[in-house]
């Protein structure tokens, strides 16, 4: 499917597994070959830790590990290594930043969000809203399940200080306008976020195209290891905010009264970070860009369209979001009669991994009068085979279930 070579030879898990089809990439997808030795090259050859030692290896590990801030620059066409700051995850990226920016926001300020954001864009923020008093405004959805534009229009105003959404939705599948978001929000001055957890793995996202003032994605999500994650951000931006964290390595000078903290990106990357896994999401970087942006969502694309045709004709299934179009392959249904986690379960015994549940975004479930759905998600991996055994999966769980 406009994929350059047999993609699934590179990822041993997908056989170990003995999975018949597994269709869980936007919980965490697979790890290629590649990563893997790149992270076990660092723990076999060059096991140091990073801006510290004066020996050979730790100078070859903080090269390596530096070297990896210019790949991800590259691969967002950030404007430099600088903009690239490594943290665990997408959940502790925008945590960073509800933190840190939450400080400079306060009464009468307003932060909007979207109403189909994961908890990690939500969470955050509410904690930092209650601590320094600004409101949070939830962008809706409409019937379509994309969001309301007009909404958005009323809601971003004069007090808006940021707007932070999800630029492809875990549990919908919407791709959001975020060029049209960003563009509303810096006409009133606002910062613009975005969380890339979803989009990242599915298609070209250039930073500098979409103006975003900050991006987050995580590794696990984009064929790399667990652990590790991304926070971009303007160097401007980046230079003016509070670390949220304290400890080595983002210090500049510490005395027993005060201290002083280091440039950006490495004052906001304190303690011993995670070396092995941001080797590792170099590694992940670099096989997607051999694979190609444009085949990976070309890929995607194809599957989409092509479960969007197959799922609906099985009696009984209703596609909890939008139609093919602006979205990833990320696709949430329901089967009339039956509960997500019976469904999920049912689906294993026949080799079929999907997830059922709230998918870390229970106030949209709610919105959308559901407790949970069934969720198969698509990675480089995933073929027309791996839909089909879904079909068979569901028509398999509805003679269980009598339905
Ligand atoms: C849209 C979105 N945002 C944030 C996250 C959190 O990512 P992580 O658990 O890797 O920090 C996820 C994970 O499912 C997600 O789908």
């Amino acid at each position: 499917m406009k994929l350059p070579h047999d993609i699934q030879k590179d990822f041993p898990s997908l056989h170990a597994m003995g999975m018949r089809a597994y269709l869980d990439s936007a919980a965490s997808s697979l790890t290629p070959v590649s990563v893997l030795e790149a992270m076990n090259d660092y723990y076999q050859n060059f096991r140091s830790n990073v801006h510290r030692g004066m020996y050979k290896t730790a100078g070859e590990a903080t090269e390596r590990y530096e070297a990896v801030r210019g790949i991800v620059a590259k691969f967002l066409n950030a404007s430099a290594p600088e903009e690239i700051v490594f943290t665990k995850g997408t959940t502790e990226a925008l945590n960073l930043l509800a933190t840190s920016l939450g400080r400079t926001f306060g009464p009468g300020d307003e932060v909007v969000l979207t109403e189909m954001e994961h908890h990690a864009n939500l969470v955050p923020w509410q904690e930092a809203a209650k601590r320094h008093g600004f409101v949070l405004k939830y962008i809706p959805i409409t019937k379509a399940y994309r969001l309301d534009m007009d909404a958005a229009r009323a809601l971003i105003t004069p007090k808006t200080k940021a707007v932070s959404i999800a630029h492809a939705s875990n549990a919908l599948g919407t791709v959001n306008p975020a060029k049209e978001l960003a563009a509303l929000a810096h006409a009133i001055g606002a910062l613009f976020i975005l969380d890339a957890a979803q989009s990242v793995p599915h298609m070209k996202v250039d930073v500098r195209d979409l103006d975003c003032d900050f991006l987050a994605f995580s590794g696990h999500k984009t064929y790399g290891p667990t652990g590790v994650g991304v926070l971009y951000g303007k160097k401007a931006l980046l230079e003016k905010m509070e670390p949220a964290q304290y400890g080595g390595d983002m210090i500049r000078e510490v005395k027993y009264e005060a201290s002083t903290w280091n440039d950006a990106p490495m004052k906001f990357e304190a303690g011993t970070p995670n070396i092995a896994g941001v080797i590792g999401l170099g590694a992940a970087i670099s096989y997607l860009e051999t694979i190609g942006m444009d085949a990976v969502e070309a890929h995607d694309r194809d599957l989409t369209a092509y479960a969007l045709e197959k799922l609906p004709a099985v009696p009984g299934v209703k596609i909890i979001g939008p139609e093919a179009g602006e979205r990833i392959g990320a696709i949430s249904f329901e089967v009339a009669g039956a509960h997500p986690h019976d469904l999920a379960t049912i689906f294993d015994r026949e080799g079929v991994a999907v997830r059922g549940g709230h998918h870390c975004a229970m106030p949209l479930m709610g919105k959308l009068g559901v407790t949970g759905t069934c969720r198969a998600s698509f990675g480089i991996y995933n073929g027309k085979e791996d839909v089909d055994a879904l079909v068979e999966a569901i028509q398999a769980a509805r003679a269980t279930l009598k339905l």
